[in-house]
């Protein structure tokens, strides 16, 4: 069987739409209809006229598809892919967080539950974080879940103090400062881009910490013919495939999210064919979450 082929197929008759994020791999992103990160994702998930979205990526931004999108069915290629960053804190937590730091404004990274975004006054991604915790004033309080190293980054670009959630991503936090180093000597003059999930001694060692649509931005804009990137290595195949003249240099060890790689081309078929698995939000929550969400993007 062609599984691509079957892919398109199915497509067509269930009127599906597949949305894919940079991480994916390859194969994926290929029969994918859009490719991209965060923000990107949630923007393109507010014009999806399709019956169906098919979201490959992790269970909040299919999520986020669902309570931008209520009345349409979207559905996840394996039910089990989550972000262990988003399960680092739960609604109870953020509850008691917000009892003992009264007034404070809460703000989550979009990789959080439903249940979290729920309890927030609005959510940022990595690509507009620092545009929307700009619009803060210089008296509010605010407390960031549940990114430890995103927090870190922007209280650092804004100069601000906030109240940090000690969350992190374990594919990022895993990543060594030494690592950066030694590839930037391998690659003299090429810059080094980061994701902003990344740790301290990292971030401090690349020239910008970025979204992966940052990266790819940077990517195409850039004078540079060479670039090391630090992030998922799933975004390799959009940046060669977006800059062909341009080289992109990986640190030694593999960077890889196992739950991204959940999405292959047989559970996306899977999915179309069996029209699994359903994400579905409590209505409750949605309503609440998508208040967030929808601050968010009308600030970006
Ligand atoms: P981006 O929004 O930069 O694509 O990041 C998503 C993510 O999960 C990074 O680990
Ligand atoms: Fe979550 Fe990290 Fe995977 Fe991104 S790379 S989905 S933050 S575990």
């Amino acid at each position: 069987m062609d599984i691509a082929a079957e892919i398109e197929r199915l497509k067509l008759e269930r009127k599906a739409v597949i949305l894919a994020h940079n991480y994916c791999p390859a194969e994926v992103q290929e029969v994918a209809d859009f490719t991209g990160d965060s923000l990107e994702l949630a923007r393109r998930a507010t014009q999806v006229e399709a019956d169906v979205i098919v979201f490959c990526g992790v269970l909040f931004m299919a999520e986020t598809a669902k309570i931008l999108n209520p009345s349409r069915k979207v559905i996840i290629p394996d039910v089990t892919a989550g972000c262990p960053m988003a399960d680092m804190i739960n609604a109870q937590q953020l509850r008691e967080l917000k009892a003992a730091n009264p007034g404070a404004k809460a703000v989550c990274y979009v990789n959080s539950t439903a249940e979290v975004k729920a309890e927030c006054d609005i959510c940022v991604t990595s690509g507009n974080a620092e545009k929307v915790m700009s619009t803060f004033s210089p008296d509010e309080r605010i407390i960031f879940v549940p990114d430890r190293n995103l927090g870190g980054h922007i209280s650092a670009r804004l100069a601000r103090e906030y109240i940090l959630w000690p969350g992190f991503c374990p594919t990022h936090e895993a990543i060594k400062a030494e690592s950066v180093k030694a590839a930037r000597a391998a690659h003299p003059g090429a810059p080094v881009l980061v994701h902003p999930e990344c740790p301290l001694a990292v971030r401090e060692a690349a020239d910008a910490a970025l979204s992966t649509g940052g990266m790819c931005a940077y990517a195409r804009e850039s004078a540079a013919q060479e670039m090391i990137i630090a992030t998922e290595n799933g975004i390799l195949y959009r940046l060669q495939k977006e800059n062909p003249g341009k080289k992109f240099h990986t640190l030694a060890e593999p960077i890889l999210c196992p739950d991204m790689k959940k999405n292959t081309l047989t559970s996306l078929y899977e999915a179309l064919r069996d029209m699994r698995y359903e994400v579905e939000v409590p209505e409750e929550i949605s309503k609440k979450a998508a208040r967030a969400i929808e601050a968010m993007l009308a600030v970006s």
